[in-house]
């Protein structure tokens, strides 16, 4: 059988481009071909990554391929958990790095290395002397000095305390990776100057993509790790972390399990039905405005004209195909829109059915709001024990949620 050649996509400045209201079908390629066959849509795929890039987030330079890493520290905690700090060195004369905080979990008779691995960016730190909390002090009444407040999204935490939030993967047997996500880049307007970003000069990237790039960065160095199940790194992060794993999942097939976790708007939740009119919640005119460093400038002219977008957050999810992908949501999220995930599930879906796994495709949605909880670990940790180590877990991950209700 034929394999149809796809041409390259000449990227269209956006006036040139034609106004969709439908999510853009990833099986329909822009010259009419349909898609039917895996092989095909190995190209086509290539194709929606360079559209994604070239529209979205930008290009990231390739892998350095001098990942080292150094280690800081090593302790046992409770529960014969252990935990190791490994500073990561690599890129151009070895200048980047970051640390990263490995957590195993204890080896029992069920439980046995290799591990599977979850790489999570995250907005703590971890540091055997976090600073004590900042208190309101004029709150409080007990100062007149202004209270000096931490930057926004930089918590530091004991390696005990992070522990904590990783009980169930741990007890699981789940080993879990993870760093602070601003070492990478900035989360601010003035990001060009941090992070990974001076290094590279000739690339257009911007936060999501250097996020996930730091994700792709660890499992680098995890590839080399005897404790490591190497078929099974599994891509975790919520909110704006989410949206930088849907990008780690989408564009680095070494993560065989995708979960971005109320990551709405850039994240799983589609375009075009978010924003101002198309629904509610958070619209690409709100991310543009406000976090420009998330995105490429290019994302921001679609402000007002999203029906113009030659892609939707969709081809993301479906890049992750065949591997396995789950969005665990809050049905209350005031962030995330719970239409705009289920129209993006439901486009995403034809590609698994056509790779011959639908099942790889999975949803959870519980009640409540913008956090990533225990129920949401459940079910990643459900869906992962049912689809990527093959157990028998009894429990669906494809049910819509009731008619989305107002916050
Ligand atoms: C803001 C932003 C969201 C983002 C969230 C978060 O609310 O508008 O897009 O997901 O921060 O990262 O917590």
């Amino acid at each position: 059988t034929e394999i149809y050649t796809l041409s390259l996509h000449d990227a269209l400045p956006i006036y040139d481009l034609p106004v969709r209201a439908a999510m853009p079908d990833p099986l329909v390629t822009d010259d009419g071909k349909t898609i039917t066959t895996p092989e095909q849509w190995q190209q086509r795929r290539e194709q929606m990554k360079q559209i994604i890039e070239h529209y979205a987030i930008g290009h990231a330079p390739p892998p350095p391929g001098n990942v080292t890493g150094h280690e800081r520290q090593s302790k046992m905690l409770t529960n014969g958990v252990s935990y190791r700090l490994i500073h990561l060195t690599f890129g151009p004369g070895e200048k980047l790095g970051f640390d990263i905080s490995i957590f195993l979990p204890a080896e029992t008779k069920g439980i046995k290395a290799p591990f599977p691995v979850i790489v999570q960016p995250s907005f703590s730190a971890i540091s055997e002397n976090p600073p004590p909390p900042v208190t309101n002090a004029i709150a409080a009444g007990t100062n007149s000095a202004p209270a000096k407040r931490p930057p926004a999204y930089h918590t530091v935490i004991t390696p005990e305390a992070a522990a904590k939030q990783y009980t169930q993967a741990l007890n699981r047997g789940y080993a879990v990776v993870t760093f602070y996500y601003q070492d990478c880049g900035a989360d601010g307007r003035d990001f060009r100057p941090t992070g990974f970003f001076p290094a590279y000069p000739g690339y257009d990237w911007a936060d999501l993509a250097a996020w996930a790039w730091g994700m792709s960065r660890c499992v680098d160095y995890l590839e080399r790790q005897n404790f490591a199940d190497k078929s099974k790194f599994i891509a975790v992060g919520h909110s704006r972390l989410g949206k930088a794993v849907l990008v780690a999942g989408a564009f680095d097939e070494r993560f065989a399990l995708c979960a971005p976790a109320g990551s709405g708007c850039g994240g799983t939740g589609a375009y075009r039905f978010n924003g101002q009119g198309r629904g509610g919640r958070e619209g690409l005119e709100d991310i543009a405005k406000n976090f420009p460093q998330w995105t490429i400038p290019r994302l921001a002219e679609f402000s007002g004209q999203v029906e113009k977008l030659p892609f939707d957050q969709h081809w993301l999810i479906d890049l992750v195909a065949p591997r396995v992908f789950i969005a665990p949501d809050g049905l209350n999220d005031t962030s995330a829109s719970v239409n705009a995930l289920v129209q993006s599930y439901l486009a995403a879906k034809p590609a698994y059915a056509l790779l011959g796994v639908p099942d790889h495709l999975g949803i959870n949605f519980r009640p409540g709001k913008h956090m990533l909880v225990p129920e949401d670990w459940t079910a990643i940790l459900d869906f992962s024990d049912q689809q990527l180590r093959k157990l028998d877990v009894k429990r669906r991950f494809d049910q819509l949620p009731p008619a989305e209700t107002p916050p």
